[in-house]
């Protein structure tokens, strides 16, 4: 059985998030009234290892473990093990703040955790802080030249944000020439109620590669199957890593979207726009209910996986496109 829906579009990506929790409160991801799910409402790993069995069974190949911070839930990297051990074939992968990373590079090189994803929207000490309420852009540096030092391919994810980052454009060019590195950056999404996303703070794909153009020679990098993901990429001419955009609310991707979220409490999110989510706690805790019952939900859920673009149409001025904050729904 394989995972489709009503548009024709199959799934065979999931993004788990094993928790809300977060060391950073990066400005455009948590808002300040934000309440951390209460610890038995959270997915035990044990229901997580459950969850991947049942999406392996309907033939999904790439799995996404993201937060808040992964890394700074207990256990964390004794699941990932888990992972490797009972799916070998999982084209396994990790969202991170990279602050606390650096410890565990030789262990995810050990297990074969090959692929990260690192959030960076500055290289400027000050403006980390100001972002993010932390003084650790020392910590991400270093977690970075660890992982490469390790050939562990990094892609970096800065939130494009005018009057916060957009006069670094130069330094993010170099950083991306003197680094074998996918720099992507991703427009700021208007998620969650209080979201601080304005009209002034958007900052477009189309306007950071024309002012990108001024900094390096990029040339567009053709999408193939492999590399089918959100984001745009470009190669730098003379440099040694890459330049991505990623651009869910200018020119949106959901025609070819592959992805299912759960939530770390147990919901399932078939868009990320969309609110509406689909319960699983409730079924993998019920003794009366088996994975079967499971199966049916992501089947039928799926089925009707909304456009996300159309949800984000019909929101006005600078609403949140939905109630939920980034980081209960890692990104
Ligand atoms: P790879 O392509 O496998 O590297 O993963 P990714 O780019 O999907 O993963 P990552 O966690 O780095 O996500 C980057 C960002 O792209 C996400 O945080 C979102 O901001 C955006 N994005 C990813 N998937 C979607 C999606 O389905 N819809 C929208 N609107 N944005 C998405
Ligand atoms: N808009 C765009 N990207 C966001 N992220 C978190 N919140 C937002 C937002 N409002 C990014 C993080 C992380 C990725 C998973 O999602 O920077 O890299
Ligand atoms: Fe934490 Fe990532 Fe959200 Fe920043 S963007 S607060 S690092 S979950």
């Amino acid at each position: 059985m394989t995972l489709i829906d009503k548009l024709g579009r199959s799934v065979s990506y999931l993004r788990l998030s094993v928790t809300d929790r977060c060391n950073l409160r990066c400005s455009y991801c948590v808002t300040k009234d934000f309440k951390y799910t209460p610890h038995p409402n959270i997915l035990r790993y044990e229901e997580m290892l459950q969850l991947i069995d049942i999406a392996a069974s309907l033939n999904v190949s790439k799995l996404r473990l993201t937060g808040g911070e992964p890394f700074v839930r207990l256990g964390f990297m004794d699941f990932v093990s888990s992972i490797v051990k009972s799916h070998e074939d999982m084209d396994l992968r990790i969202t991170t703040n990279g602050t606390v990373l650096e410890q565990y590079v030789p262990e995810l090189k050990r297990l074969g955790v090959s692929r990260l994803n690192i959030s960076l929207d500055t290289l400027n000490k000050e403006t980390f802080e100001s972002i993010t309420g932390c003084d650790y852009l020392e910590k991400v540096l270093s977690s970075i030249s660890a992982c490469l030092s390790a050939g562990i391919h990094i892609k970096i994810n800065a939130v494009a944000m005018k009057g916060v980052n957009d006069h670094e454009l130069g330094s993010f060019i170099e950083f991306a020439k003197e680094n074998p590195v996918d720099f992507r950056f991703i427009e700021f999404m208007p998620m969650g109620q209080d979201t601080r996303w304005t009209d002034e703070s958007f900052w477009g794909a189309d306007e950071i590669l024309e002012q990108s153009r001024q900094f390096a020679t990029l040339t567009p990098i053709k999408r193939t199957a492999e590399s089918r993901g959100p984001a745009q990429m470009f190669s730098i001419k003379g440099g040694k890593g890459k330049l991505g955009l990623i651009s869910p609310v200018s020119s949106h991707f959901c025609a070819t979207c592959n992805r299912l979220r759960i939530t770390s409490d147990g919901n399932l999110r078939t868009c990320l726009f969309s609110d509406k989510s689909y319960r699983l706690r409730e079924i993998l805790r019920n003794p009366k209910l088996s994975d079967k019952h499971i199966l049916q939900v992501l089947a039928n859920a799926t089925k009707d996986k909304p456009l996300g673009n159309n949800i984000l149409q019909t929101r006005t001025g600078s609403e949140g496109v939905c109630g939920t904050q980034m980081s209960a729904i890692g990104g």
